[in-house]
């Protein structure tokens, strides 16, 4: 765990710094996340990195908790959100693993660019499903690597012994899908900007 919370610890400023890759496509994910959105929601975003997304929602709902395992990327956050004087928003490091300790289940659960960083999608996604209300709707975003380029797959952990890349699993939007409704959610929403682009779902439970 500790190498790869050290490998977000040194690439936050820079995460902070890079600009968003399609903005059109982001803003649309905003849009439809927002839709799902009401002011008495209590959401929870895990993996929230800099917390842009959390800050952006935030006003949206009663109560946004957003989580993610690098203390740089976190101190980001929480200076971010000192800036906007956001009083709702509250971030904390912590493991994904950590969730199934959260005392409450909330209403929505966003994760975005971290499920193709786990070593066990399953038993995130269980632990995620068992975090959310019923009737609740799990809302991510992530890179379907063997969708995309699939050659990465081959050197990625090659790159992930060298120290290039975090840990990454590899697998193609079909795998996502399947692993997401083997859990018990149903699809609501898929979106994808561009055939080899992050891929966008909206799962109930
Ligand atoms: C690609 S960044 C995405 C950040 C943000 N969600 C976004 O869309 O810009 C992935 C984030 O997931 C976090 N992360 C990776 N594995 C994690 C884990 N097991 N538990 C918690 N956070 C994790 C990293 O620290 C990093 O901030």
């Amino acid at each position: 765990m500790e190498r790869k919370t050290r490998f977000w610890n040194r690439i936050a400023k820079k995460y902070e710094a890079t600009p968003i890759k399609d903005e059109a496509a982001y803003q649309y994910k905003l849009k439809i996340t927002q839709g799902y959105l009401t002011p008495e929601m209590s959401v929870l975003e895990v993996g929230c990195g800099t917390g842009s997304t959390a800050l952006i929602h935030g006003p949206f709902v009663r109560k946004l908790v957003a989580t993610d395992f690098s203390e740089n990327m976190i101190n980001i956050a929480q200076r971010k959100a000192s800036q906007h004087k956001s009083d709702n928003v509250e971030f904390r490091c912590e493991s994904i693993d950590a969730i199934s300790d959260h005392p409450e289940q909330y209403d929505v659960i966003m994760a975005h660019s971290i499920l193709h960083l786990l070593d066990d999608l399953d038993s995130s996604l269980q632990d995620l499903y068992g975090r959310l209300k019923p009737g609740g709707y799990f809302i991510s975003s992530t890179a379907c690597i063997n969708d995309m380029v699939g050659v990465f797959r081959y050197l990625a952990p090659i790159a992930y012994r060298l120290r290039l890349i975090p840990y990454v699993n590899c697998f193609g939007i079909d795998d996502l899908t399947q692993a997401v409704k083997l859990q018990g959610f149903t699809l609501r929403d898929q979106w994808q900007p561009s055939a080899k682009a992050a891929v966008f779902l909206v799962a109930q439970k």
